[in-house]
């Protein structure tokens, strides 16, 4: 962290959200032979409670988190204090629905130390190809000598997309690889479009392209304008609090941060929405998920041009015909 964060008189509140061993209390927790598969679901877990407003940012940690003490995996959310309760109940339902087993350990805390705590889990990120380059960056961090000109300033908010989630790190990689490859889409849509963060670098690195922000919660499509006018790109992008079916447009290049379950039945709609020639990016994909999204928009005419994965994730790039 290069500055000391600034800090806020609100109190903050945070929701500790622990896989429960077999051994902890009546048995019913998982062992330790369960536990790469259970950690996939949590990670699933924090996907999806990172998309209720009510959750402010969401750590996950692990062996392979920087500070992680645990071998066995947890997340901390942080919230408001008037959002703690039904956060609560919100990943209770989550937990049942992934058959996990979870000790929920609430708080409310008002020291300045905790308050600032969950800022050093968003560091800047840098994403680079040969001579393409996009750093975003929380507000709280100063831009350094040196560092890229293209940047994006974010900070965690009501929306999902800080971009320290490994399904939007995947999705920015592969829009810098593409602007690094030459492309030059004329007409940008960001379907789910959270923070906007998607919407906002492709704006960035495609300066002459019109971008399109559609999510189907308002707030998100709030926030979005929020973090378009933080970032002066507020005359770049369309913002429609809308889904894929209520737009009519065509679109060179279309990304898609959302998870199969709502992926797969649009696949023939997001298609047609695509120019000839044009690609789409979609990530929320687990790799062992990705066959399917692949089946449904192979049979809506779109074929796999590139893949990545990182972690558990990946993402697909698929293009139409020419
Ligand atoms: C995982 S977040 C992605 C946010 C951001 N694009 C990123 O990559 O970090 C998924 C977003 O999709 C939105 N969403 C879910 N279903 C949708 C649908 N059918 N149409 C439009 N947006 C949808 C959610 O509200 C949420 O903001």
């Amino acid at each position: 962290m290069r500055e000391t964060a600034e800090t806020t008189a609100e109190p903050w509140a945070t929701l500790l959200v622990q896989l429960r061993g077999r051994s902890d209390d009546d048995g019913a927790g998982i062992d330790l032979g369960e536990l790469a598969e259970a950690s996939e679901r949590l990670e699933a877990l924090a996907t999806l409670i990172a998309e209720d407003p009510r959750a402010a940012g969401v750590e996950t940690r692990d062996t392979s988190t920087l500070g992680s003490r645990c071998e066995i995996p947890e997340l901390t959310i942080y919230t408001t204090p008037d959002g703690l309760e039904g956060l609560t109940a919100e990943v209770e339902r989550l937990g049942a629905e992934l058959h996990l087993p979870l000790r929920l350990t609430p708080a409310v805390r008002t020291d300045d130390d905790w308050r600032d705590t969950w800022k050093q889990f968003y560091a800047p990120l840098v994403f680079s190809a040969a001579t393409t380059t996009l750093l975003v960056r929380p507000s709280w961090i100063d831009r350094r000598p040196g560092d890229p000109e293209l940047e994006l300033v974010l900070d965690p908010g009501r929306a999902f997309g800080t971009g320290q989630h490994e399904t939007t790190r995947l999705c920015l990689e592969l829009l810098v690889a593409l602007a690094e490859a030459g492309a030059r889409p004329d007409r940008v849509l960001d379907l789910g479009c959270g923070s906007g963060i998607l919407a906002l670098a492709a704006a960035r690195l495609f300066p002459q392209a019109a971008v399109v922000a559609a999510d189907n919660d308002p707030e998100a499509a709030d926030t979005t304008a929020e973090n378009a006018a933080a970032n002066g790109l507020e005359d770049r992008l369309e913002i429609r609090a809308a889904t894929v079916l209520e737009l009519s447009d065509s679109f060179d290049l279309i990304l898609a941060n959302i998870r199969p379950g709502v992926l797969i039945p649009i696949a023939g709609d997001l298609a047609r929405r695509l120019a000839p020639g044009g690609a789409v990016i979609l990530s929320g994909v687990l790799g062992e998920e990705a066959e399917d999204v692949l089946a449904a928009y192979g049979a809506a005419g779109l074929a796999l041009a590139d893949r990545r994965d990182l972690a558990e994730w990946c993402a697909l790039v698929l293009r139409a015909a020419g």
